[in-house]
């Protein structure tokens, strides 16, 4: 089981356990934490969300990310990570 820290949701972080099957966005979207999306195939980049801290399996994306950037909809936590809601 990994732990998600979601930083900066209402100036705090949240914490959410998940067992690394799913994509960020959906176990975020199982803890009722909302991020922006839209195509939720890699192809749109509207899901975008910093990578604080750990790593993870990130396949299928079609937008070219910055360092430290990953799409919720197609990264799997591998480790315990950190993540960063856009403004
Ligand atoms: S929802 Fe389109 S790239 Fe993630």
């Amino acid at each position: 089981m990994f732990k998600i820290d979601v930083d900066n949701i209402n100036g705090k972080t949240e914490s959410l356990y998940v067992y690394g099957e799913s994509s960020i966005l959906t176990e975020l979207e199982e803890h009722n934490v909302l991020i922006n999306y839209s195509c939720r195939q890699g192809h749109c980049g509207s899901c975008i969300l910093q990578l604080l801290s750990g790593d993870v399996s990130h396949q299928g994306s079609l937008v070219p990310l910055s360092e430290g950037e990953i799409l919720a909809c197609r990264a799997i936590p591998i480790t315990d990570i950190k993540i960063g809601l856009r403004d």
